[in-house]
Formats: C-alpha cells, sequence, structure tokens
C-alpha cells in the first residue's frame, strides 16, 4: 500500500478518480512517474488557466526568490503586493470604470464567498442571503450554506442557515428548466418582499454564478442576470458574483460577466488570479459597501501571497493584448466543432462559454466511465452537475492547438464507446 493509502485522509478524492502519481507538468500535460503523459482537461478545477509551470510566471517566480523578495507579510504593505495592485488597477479596473477595492482574504475561493456574505450582512444589516439551485461557492460553513449540492451540505454537522436556494435562470433548457422559470421566480421574489406580510424578509444579498461550473456549466441568461440586478436594486440587497472559476479569461474575457448588462457590487476573485496555481484569493467591493469594514476584522494569515503577486501579476499581461482572448474564442469554436456529432443524441446537451464547455450525458453512472475511460486513454476531465452527468472540459487556455484536437478526439472517441452511438 503506498504511503497515500496508508496515510493520507479517506477525505482524497482527485487521487481516486486519477489513480497514479504525477510527478512533471507543462502547459496542457501532466507526466506521472512511469513517464505516461496526460493532457489536462481538467486545469486544477479551472486553477491553471495559464497552463502548467508557465514559464513567463516560473522564471519570474525564481527572480523573485533569488532578489530575496518579501515571501510573506501578514497584509502589510510591500513593493510586489504594490505592482500586482496597481496592474490590477490599470489592466482590469480602469478600462471598466470600476470603482472597487480589492480585499485580499485568505487564499481559498470559500475564503472570499465568506468575506463577501459577512460583508453583505453588515452593510445591510440583514442575514438571508438568496443562493441559487446547482450554485457552488465553497466547503465552510457561511459559503457551504450557500452550496447546493447535498453531498457537500450532508457533511457540515449543523444545520445550514440564514441561506434561500432558488432557481437559477439558465440560457439552455438544462436541468429541465429555461430562463421563463427563472424570471417568473423572480416576479415571485419581489412580490413577496414588497409585501409586508408575506413573512419574508428581504435578503443581505444574490449571490449568483454568471456561468455555474461545479453544478454543471450553466450559463445565465443575460435577461435574468438583469432583472436579478433589478431586484437587489429594489430591495436595497447587494449582488455578488462569484467569479471564481468562470473568471480570469476562461469564458474569453477577463470576467465572466463582461458581455452581461451587471454591475456587481462585490466580486469574488481566486483560482487563476495567482497564475501559476499559487493561491490567493480577493474581493473585489464597492467602496461604499468596505467602508463598513473595521480594520482586521476579517483577518487571516496568509492574505495576498507574494508569489501570487509575482505570477498573478505576469498572469495580467494576457489581459493587455487580444491574443489569447482571441485564442479563447477559435478554440471554443474547435471543442464545438469536435463535439458537434453530439447534437444529434436526444439525451446529450453540450454548452458552455470560451472554453469552458459541458456535456450534459443526463447520467452520472455513464459520465463517471467517459472519466475513467478518458483517464485509461491519458485524458484528464471531470464530471460535474447533478449525479455528476455532465463533463466539464476546461483546458488550459494556453493548450497548444495540436493537444487540443488530440483531447477532443480523446473525448469524442470515448463518448461513442460509452453512449454506444454517434
Ligand atoms: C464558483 C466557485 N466558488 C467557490 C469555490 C471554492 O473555492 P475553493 O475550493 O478555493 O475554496 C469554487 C471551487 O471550485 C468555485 O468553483
Amino acid at each position: 500500500m503506498s504511503i497515500f493509502e496508508l496515510r493520507e485522509s479517506n477525505l482524497r478524492g482527485y487521487s481516486r478518480i486519477y489513480p497514479t502519481v504525477f510527478d512533471k507538468a507543462i502547459n496542457a500535460k501532466q507526466i506521472d512517474e512511469n513517464g505516461k503523459e496526460y493532457l489536462d482537461f481538467f486545469s486544477g478545477a479551472g486553477v491553471l488557466n495559464f497552463g502548467h509551470n508557465n514559464p513567463r510566471m516560473t522564471s519570474a517566480i525564481i527572480d523573485y526568490i533569488q532578489g530575496n523578495g518579501v515571501l510573506h507579510s501578514l497584509d502589510m504593505s510591500t513593493t510586489i503586493k504594490r505592482q500586482f495592485m496597481e496592474k490590477f488597477e490599470e489592466v482590469v479596473l480602469k478600462p471598466r470604470d470600476m470603482p472597487h477595492r480589492m480585499q485580499f482574504v485568505g487564499p481559498t475561493g470559500t475564503n472570499a464567498v465568506e468575506a463577501a456574505m459577512k460583508l453583505a450582512r453588515r452593510v445591510t444589516g440583514r442575514q438571508e442571503i438568496v443562493a441559487f439551485h446547482h450554485g457552488f461557492h465553497g466547503m465552510t460553513l457561511g459559503s457551504l450554506a450557500a452550496t447546493a449540492n447535498s453531498y457537500f451540505r450532508g457533511a457540515a454537522g449543523v444545520p445550514l442557515n440564514h441561506v434561500r436556494h432558488q432557481p437559477f435562470g439558465c440560457i439552455t433548457r438544462c436541468h429541465g428548466c429555461h430562463s421563463e422559470c427563472g424570471l417568473n421566480t423572480l416576479k415571485q421574489l419581489a412580490d413577496q418582499y414588497n409585501d409586508s406580510s408575506s413573512g419574508i424578509d428581504k435578503p443581505a444579498a444574490f449571490l449568483v454564478e454568471v456561468i455555474q461550473a461545479e453544478g454543471g456549466v450553466n450559463i445565465a441568461d443575460p435577461a435574468w442576470l438583469s432583472a436579478l440586478q433589478d431586484l437587489a436594486r429594489e430591495v436595497g440587497a447587494l449582488l455578488i458574483i462569484d467569479d471564481i472559476q468562470a473568471g480570469m479569461g476562461r469564458t474569453g474575457s477577463f470576467f465572466s460577466f463582461d458581455d452581461y448588462d451587471v454591475d456587481p457590487d462585490i466580486v469574488c476573485l481566486a483560482k487563476g488570479l495567482g497564475g501559476v496555481g499559487t493561491p490567493i484569493a480577493m474581493n473585489l467591493v464597492k467602496p461604499e459597501h468596505d467602508d463598513h469594514w473595521n480594520p482586521g476584522e476579517h483577518t487571516g494569515t496568509f492574505r495576498g501571497q507574494s508569489l501570487s503577486f509575482v505570477a498573478g501579476g505576469v498572469a495580467l499581461d494576457y489581459f493587455t493584448d487580444p491574443a489569447l482572448m482571441d485564442q479563447v474564442k477559435r478554440y471554443h469554436d474547435i471543442m464545438m466543432q469536435h463535439l458537434s456529432p453530439m447534437h444529434s443524441l436526444p439525451s446529450v446537451q453540450v454548452r458552455g462559454k470560451g472554453m469552458m464547455i459541458g456535456i450534459d450525458i443526463g447520467d452520472g453512472d455513464k459520465a463517471k466511465e467517459v472519466v475513467k475511460q478518458c483517464f485509461e486513454h491519458g485524458l484528464l476531465l471531470g464530471a460535474c452537475g447533478t449525479g455528476g452527468r455532465v463533463i466539464k472540459l476546461i483546458p488550459p487556455l494556453t493548450i497548444e492547438e495540436d493537444n487540443l484536437h488530440e483531447g477532443m478526439g480523446i473525448v469524442v472517441s470515448v463518448l461513442a464507446n460509452v453512449l454506444e452511438a454517434v
């Protein structure tokens, strides 16, 4: 038995799905100890948008360490933090006219969501957060309350309170629903909030992913998201967008909501923000809300990691030049072309934006088999959605084109085998 089986917690998950020991990685490839190469269409659950060991980032990190740059600093001011913040302001905030401040939190997405929920409650003096069916926001108690999946919720051990789950308004007919049902729900909610005898309190915030990643690659309908923002404004609640997995270029633009008509009060970022898998999480918060924090009230030892500022700063260069985002759009078309035979199958739905594509095959066991067979053929990918029935494709945005074709070829032939069709 290996040390992993003997001594690693029973909690381990991905090492069971990919039963090998990885040793090296470069861009869209991971290599195991036996020298077998795997194409990575999983990207660390959406962390590695710019590839494994992106050489521009690793050399910047080496230079920083060799120059004795400060590695750990709590939330003290450092030269590298200033460089990151100034670049983020120039590249992301100013072009969008966003007045938001940067709040660094402990380096996981869940911590960003916790902080956002806490602040919304502080700002409004209300308790309830409205989250959405199939949403995923993290594993700590606050964010877990907003996460919809019952498997994860069941591990909480205490009641998950102060969050109300409502239908998500998808652009596609995911999970048998459609945007109309989301819009109708918003109308019902508005009526309830406006009726002082409904027994329903107004919420502190609406917390939403524009593209639900773990929930099954469900894309918000722009009309629904605008209506959600209108409702938030009408009832004096904050709009929090969780862009932890769909942001940082994944959908062909820095934010997943760049082509939506929304102006979120808080944006939660993590995962790809650190560039090369170096952990960091940050909330973008409108100043009038941020003013409600008192110094150090949501503290943490690891806030704003220096190496993440180094690599994350390099990652921002990908957004000063249109080349990578243009490539994401081109690669989207390539991926969709490979998947075109799936359109003839009534039980399969292909949906996605940029380089986050979901293949809903409607059956979790079959999806598990697809993941297993892809692994055997040297391709890493994951399943998501209700019962794990959606195959999610999220290769690094920087993947070489021939690797993209090769990986898509494996996906399609394994799907044909498992579905006994196409
Ligand atoms: C949309 C979204 N929010 C929050 C999280 C939680 O992030 P973390 O696992 O870093 O806590 C995730 C993780 O997959 C996510 O996809």
